[in-house]
Order: structure tokens, then sequence, then C-alpha cells
């Protein structure tokens, strides 16, 4: 996995999002982690569970149109039964956005319960966070479109914190909080997805990995984009791919261009590059 053990970017950025993020989550009833629902293992950040403490979460696995469904399936079954709330969403399209406030009042009925015998009259709140690129800002566009109502800064909160209103009885926060991946075993994961900027793992590496990925299990959409029968080794795919989009077997990086912008842009069909193997099995 190369140099990911000595990648030196990690760290401070984690305690200052971390403090950033506890401030913020003492505002809200619930927290939606915005998962990639290509790689919903390798986008949940555990410090989580961590800075949560105690508040529901109820993780939304975006980008649902570009992963593959049956394993989309597999992980929201995973999730659940590692007690977390969810729902596979795509917040381009709407897909099961219109979800996302009943099912919150669902989850928090117990307290909007006891808030009705008290009296007390406060609207739930909550917060949306998540790894850079899951798409954290087009959710919150996507939810609050059409009725942006700023309800103005809070008694308390910092500026530029504003509150805008999902429901009569549901603000959301209007920035989203940024986690940041754990770059593990899992980075050539991220790294695949875009989910990280390409020059923190070798490309040609992370390159080589999708390859022999969308070899072992999307084979068939791999070989009819590019045009081919069968690989030896791994020059194959250069020669491939380059015949294929008409440009020289030894541009390497144009040929690795190309490949990463067709996975990643469902060019290659849907793909889910998390997979619920051994690795994972164990419960988060
Ligand atoms: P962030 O706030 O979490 O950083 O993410 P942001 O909303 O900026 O979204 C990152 C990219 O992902 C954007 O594309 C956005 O359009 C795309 N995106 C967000 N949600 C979805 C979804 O449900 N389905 C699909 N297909 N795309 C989604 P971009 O800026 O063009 O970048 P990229 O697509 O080249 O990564």
């Amino acid at each position: 996995m190369g140099d990911v053990g000595n990648i030196n970017w990690f760290p401070g950025h984690m305690q200052k999002a971390k403090r950033e993020m506890q401030e913020k989550i003492k505002l809200v009833n619930i927290i939606y982690l915005v998962l990639d629902a290509r790689i919903p293992k390798s986008s949940f950040n555990p410090l989580i569970k961590e800075i949560a403490s105690n508040r529901p979460i109820l993780l939304l696995l975006n980008k649902a149109d570009l992963a593959d469904k049956a394993e989309t399936a597999k992980w929201m079954n995973y999730y659940k039964e590692a007690g977390y709330y969810c729902l596979d969403i795509d917040a381009i399209t709407g897909y099961n956005m219109k979800k996302i406030v009943p099912y919150t009042y669902e989850i928090l009925k117990d307290k909007i319960d006891k808030n009705k015998e008290r009296g007390i009259k406060l609207s739930m709140k909550a917060m949306i966070t998540g790894i850079p690129n899951v798409g954290k800002s087009t959710i919150i566009n996507t939810l609050v479109k059409k009725k942006m109502t700023i309800t103005g800064d809070k008694p308390g909160v910092t500026k530029n914190q504003q509150w805008v209103k999902l429901d009569s009885n549901l603000d959301l926060l209007d920035t989203p909080g940024v986690l940041w991946p754990k770059l593990e075993e899992n980075g050539i994961n991220l790294a695949l997805m875009g989910a990280i900027k390409d020059d923190i793992m070798p490309i040609d590496e992370v390159v080589h990995f999708g390859f022999d990925f969308m070899n072992k299990y999307y084979q068939k959409s791999f070989y009819e984009r590019y045009n081919i029968d069968s690989i030896n080794n791994i020059n194959d795919y250069y020669d491939k791919i380059a015949k294929a989009r008409g440009c020289k077997n030894d541009d390497y990086e144009k040929i690795n261009n190309i490949f990463l912008h067709d996975i990643r842009h469902e060019k290659l069909g849907r793909v889910t590059v998390d997979r619920l193997t051994s690795i994972w099995e164990k419960i988060i």
C-alpha cells in the first residue's frame, strides 16, 4: 500500500476538524453522516461515534446512482445490524431525499414526545457531516431548494452558522461539518473514487488496483468499454485502453486519467469499491 503510512496530512486536520465538530454537534439533536455509496466503509470515519456523544446518527449513502444496487443493499443491512439508521439517496435526482425529514421525526419521536409532555416547543435540529466530496453541499442545496428560510443566528451560536428550515419543526445547520477520511487499508479505495486528492497516493498504484478490481468484479462492462478480450499482464490494459481511446500506449498519464474519469463517472457502469468481505466484517 505504498506510502500511505507516511502521509503527514492527517493528524493536524483531524484535531482541528474534531474540535469544530464537537462545538457544532452540541447544537443539534441528530447527525446526518453522508457516505459515498461506492465506498460506504472507507468514507465512514469511526470518530463520528465519539463526537456524536449518543446523538442518533442517520447514515446517508449518497451517490447511490453510481453504486452497485446489490452491494448498496448489503451495506444498508450491515449498518442497520450495527445499530445505525440509514437511507440510500441521490442528491442530484432527488432519489429518497423526501424521506429524510419524516425519517428524522421517526428517529427523534421519543424526544419530541417528551418535549410535548413538558410543554416545550422547540424545533429539532440537525447537521450534516462527512468527508470532502461525498455530496454534503449538494444535499443541503437539494433539501432547502426553494424554501431557503434563513432563521438567523441563534444566541450563543458562532456567527456565520445559520439555520435553514427543512420543515416547521426541523432546522438544519447550513454549514456542513467536515471529517477527514482515515487513511488506513482503505486509502486506495478512497483514491480510486476520487475522495482524496490524486497526489496523496501513487497514481499508478491506484490505477493498477482499479484495473484488477474491475477485472475481478465488473469485467463485462470494463471489457466492453475498451474492447478487451483477454488480459495477460498490466501492459495489456494500457494497450487496449490506448487503442480504444485513440492515444499512444506509452502515454501512461493520459490513460490513467481516462480510466480514473471513467470509473468515477459511471462510464464503466455502477461500481461499489468497498466490498463486504472479511476485512470489513467486524461491526463498527
Ligand atoms: P461536499 O460538499 O461533500 O464536498 O460535496 P459536493 O456537494 O461539493 O459534491 C461533490 C461532487 O459530487 C459534485 O460533483 C456533485 O455534483 C457530486 N454529487 C453530489 N451528490 C451526488 C449524487 O447523489 N450523485 C452523483 N452522481 N453525484 C453527486 P463535481 O463538483 O462535478 O465533482 P465530481 O463529480 O467530478 O467529483
